[in-house]
């Protein structure tokens, strides 16, 4: 591979140094362009952009490979858990015996939230959004927790991501409890911290809760499954805020805002809505099908197709068998499952979907498996969001200690060129 790349812009020919990452990702290094040529470059949807580089996540849509800190999503998801995965997605290696235990206990020490979010929760209506009350309830644990990260001291950082790692994931249950209805439940510091994520959302004061070990292995896969996909829209997000040395839950609370786009993490609950939708109209799977192929019809199949992944979505085999396990032991008989069987099966060996490499994402899957659990589908989102959580806290940290610059891109001005202002009497 050159080290460097040619342009010639007018009569100005400059060489650009080629950066190669570690598994052969080639970029061309444009930061003195502008300098140089007095040209930018134009890339809306940064489809051919690197914003930053990162050694925490690497991802070949081409290939259909995801790894966190080298180690492939399949293994991930079959010999670790959760928490080992967010220690290692922040904190670059796979924790010890010892070091995991610390870091579970120092998340202990957090997850008490302050009595007074309860205020604030009962300011939101009933049928509010989960993700607006868990982007609010993010933001305001900035108000809580004031002091600033110095991104100098260890310590600091260290706590910060416990504090968040802690409170996130009562902030997030209690945005569903709120929606039903119930009493806010608290951290138990007895349990491991998926397992406090079931009895936060389900336990109900009325009696005892017992926790389903398939249940409990599938939304384990699950967070392992979403907790970092690189530079995404709200990863970017996350590490723009910061960039602006914005404090953790803040940037963390746009990365919700972000990830609450049906383009983005809000495809699982479009998922569900559109079969929903395709039940109403009669179950009609071959129906949507079509509309979907349709070039004159905007409907397009929900939890199908991914930016990157142009082959398959790695995530998605893994999630799929954890989604037949799930329905088997839940003995779960639901319409709106059947039609996702259907579209699912048809859509694999549809001549157009096959063509265009459109196979169901994780979306698809995970939407199933909440469904079966009876989660609303307004939370589904939410559910991404926790699961995400250590890849924005490892991004955020990352971009903070490379001393990244405040993230500013620029544009090509396309309005009108300088005009005499108009009097009031001319308009
Ligand atoms: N249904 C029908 N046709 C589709 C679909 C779909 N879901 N997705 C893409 N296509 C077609 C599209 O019409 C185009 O056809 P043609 O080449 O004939 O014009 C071709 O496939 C390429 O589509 P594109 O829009 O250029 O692809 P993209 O990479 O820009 O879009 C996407 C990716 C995920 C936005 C899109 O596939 C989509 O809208 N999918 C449905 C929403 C969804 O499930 N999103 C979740 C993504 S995974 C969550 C995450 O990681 O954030």
């Amino acid at each position: 591979m050159s080290k460097t790349a040619t342009i010639a812009i007018d009569d100005k020919t400059i060489d650009l140094p080629v950066i190669v990452g570690t598994e052969n990702e080639v970029a061309i290094d444009i930061q003195k362009l502008r300098d140089l040529t007095g040209a930018i470059t134009l890339d809306p949807g940064y489809k051919n952009s690197g914003s930053c580089k990162s050694a925490i996540t690497f991802l070949d849509g081409e290939e259909g490979i995801l790894r966190y800190r080298g180690y492939s999503i399949e293994d991930l998801a079959e010999k670790s858990n959760f928490l080992e995965v967010a220690y290692l997605v922040i904190f670059g290696e796979l924790p010890s015996t010892k070091q995991i235990e610390t870091f579970e206990a120092d998340i202990r020490k957090y997850t008490l939230v302050n009595e007074e979010m309860k205020g604030i929760i009962d300011g939101f209506p009933k049928h509010a959004h989960p993700m607006g009350i868990l982007a609010s309830l993010t933001c305001a644990l900035t108000a809580f927790n004031p002091k600033v990260v110095d991104v100098e001291k260890e310590g600091d950082m260290y706590e910060a991501v416990c504090k968040i790692m802690g409170k996130f994931l009562v902030v997030a249950t209690w945005a569903y409890r709120k929606t039903q209805g119930f009493p806010l439940n608290y951290y138990d510091n007895t349990l491991p911290y998926v397992d406090n994520f079931l009895q936060l959302m389900f336990k109900l004061p009325t009696g005892p809760y017992k926790i389903n070990p398939v249940v409990l292995n599938a939304i384990d896969k699950l967070f392992i499954l979403h907790a970092d996909h690189e530079q995404n829209c709200s990863t970017s997000t996350v590490r723009m805020v910061g960039s602006a040395h914005a404090g953790l839950f803040a940037s963390i609370s746009a990365g919700v805002s972000a990830l609450w786009g049906p383009l983005h993490g809000g495809a699982n609950q479009a998922v569900l809505e559109m079969l929903e939708e395709i039940q109403k109209d009669g179950g009609d799977a071959d129906k949507y099908l079509a509309k979907a192929k349709d070039k004159n019809d905007p409907f397009r199949l929900m939890g199908f197709g991914h930016r990157v992944y142009k082959n398959f979505d790695p995530r998605a085999r893994i999630i799929k068998k954890a989604a037949d396990e799930v329905l088997a032991e839940l003995g779960v008989n639901d319409p709106i499952l059947k039609i996702a069987k259907d579209l699912e099966e048809m859509a694999l060996k549809d001549e157009y979907f096959v063509a265009r490499n459109l196979y169901p994402n994780v979306d698809f899957y995970s939407g199933i498996i909440y469904r079966a659990l009876g989660i609303p589908t307004e939370m589904f989102t939410v559910m991404f969001a926790i699961g995400r959580l250590p890849g924005w806290v490892a991004q955020w940290k990352e971009m903070r200690e490379n001393k990244e610059p405040i993230g500013r891109p620029r544009q090509v001005y396309v309005g009108e060129p300088l005009r005499p202002f108009k009097e009031m009497s001319n308009r």
